[in-house]
């Protein structure tokens, strides 16, 4: 894979750009579409990322840097309203950009920022994670946190393009690999067994960027088919209904050493593959691939019988549900799933205990 191109994929309306991705972002500011720039960055990304950036903006660029505090906890109304602000301090016009220079917190958060602010300005994403690369870059899906439920307001936004570039993955952290890794792996067992063959025999501490391109791929295919996730899109959920409970939970009761998104993510796609054994037909020996694979990589996570009932709260909270009924999207087999399998609280209580047993 590595040697073939990695040709330029379009997405929703818009490019993700691979090859020379940061000089199409050159071609693209120099086109003069826009009044005025503006990147938004996290203190990390602001340090690691902006320097490669920076000779690409043009040596003349005239740039606003909006800078936020890194991290999930930030990823607020209130550090919305200060880049609403910041864009109305420097004045912002119809004609501005924003460049969206960071991980899924940025990208997300910078996303949704853009696309109210005077009813909605341009914005381009350059994601610097592994999971923003190979999940947050496609689907137009934006938004904040709230009351500690994920991404409960939000918008459907896309941005005018998507420039992807594997050096910055240089000066990421091990567990934020870790973190896009799940999304990778996610990306094999809902729809492509070859993918998650391949993976299996990769070396997972760092992906290479053809891995990277054939999880965007893939996870672009399922948003053309149903950009608006009325269908076919739930499958992204696959390990998302237990993961993100567990995500808003470790946030709130962890701090520091809360999980990364990814590593939720991972615990929900043990307990959602073992609810898939027991309710949809996922063999026994594809379950214990799948969590062999996974347990290897992350590590134990405690999660107490008494959070159990915190956990479910949270999952009907959460806006994937209709109603109080608690949806899962489960496996068939690798490589294959289905959507809008109603899960009992018993049934998802013994996928949390199943998860304990295993290490
Ligand atoms: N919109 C979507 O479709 C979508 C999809 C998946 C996840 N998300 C969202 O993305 C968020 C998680 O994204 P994330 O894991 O990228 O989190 P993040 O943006 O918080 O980044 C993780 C950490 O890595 C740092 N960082 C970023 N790039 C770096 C680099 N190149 N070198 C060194 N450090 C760097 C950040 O400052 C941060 O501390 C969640 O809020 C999740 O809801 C959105
Ligand atoms: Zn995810």
């Amino acid at each position: 894979m590595d040697t073939l191109a990695m040709d330029t994929i379009e997405s929703i309306g818009y490019p993700v750009f691979f090859e020379d991705s940061l000089t199409e972002l050159a071609r693209f500011i120099e086109r003069g579409k826009y009044t005025r720039f503006f990147v938004l960055t996290d203190d990390q990304t602001g340090e690691y990322c902006l320097p490669v950036l920076q000779p690409y903006l043009g040596e003349n660029a005239q740039y606003d840097l909006i800078e936020v505090p890194s991290g999930e906890q930030n990823k607020t109304i209130d550090f919305c309203i200060g880049i609403w602000q910041m864009l109305i301090d420097f004045g912002a016009d119809r004609n501005s950009l924003l460049i969206n220079l960071g991980g899924g917190v940025i990208t997300d958060m910078g996303g949704f920022a853009a696309s109210t602010y005077k009813r909605g300005i341009d914005f381009v994403h350059v994601p610097t994670t592994l999971l923003s690369q190979v999940d947050a870059s496609v689907g137009g899906k934006t938004g904040i946190d709230l009351s500690s439920v994920k991404n409960i307001v939000g918008t459907f936004a896309q941005p005018q393009a998507v420039f992807m570039d594997h050096r910055f993955l240089t000066s990421l952290p091990p567990r934020q690999i870790l973190s896009g890794l799940a999304e990778m792996l996610k990306h094999g067992l809902i729809c492509d067994a070859e993918y998650w063959n391949e993976l299996k025999i990769s070396d997972l501490t760092k992906p290479s960027a053809g891995l990277v391109y054939q999880s965007v791929a893939i996870k672009n295919q399922i948003v053309l088919e149903d950009p608006k996730e009325k269908g076919i899109r739930k499958a992204l959920n696959f390990g998302h209904t237990i993961g993100h409970a567990v995500e808003a939970y470790s946030l709130e009761h962890d701090g520091a050493k809360h999980l990364t998104h990814g590593e939720a993510i991972a615990i929900g796609m043990i307990c959602e593959s073992w609810l898939s054994f027991k309710k949809n037909g996922l063999s026994e020996q594809e379950l214990n691939e799948i969590v062999a694979v996974l347990t290897n990589l992350y590590p134990q996570h405690e999660i107490k019988s008494s959070c159990h009932a915190d956990l479910l709260q949270l999952m009907q909270k959460d806006k994937k549900n209709n109603g109080t009924q608690i949806n899962c999207t489960l496996l068939n087999k690798i490589g294959e799933c289905s959507i809008d399998h109603i899960c009992t609280e018993e049934e998802l209580s013994d996928s949390l205990h199943y998860y304990a047993s295993l290490y």
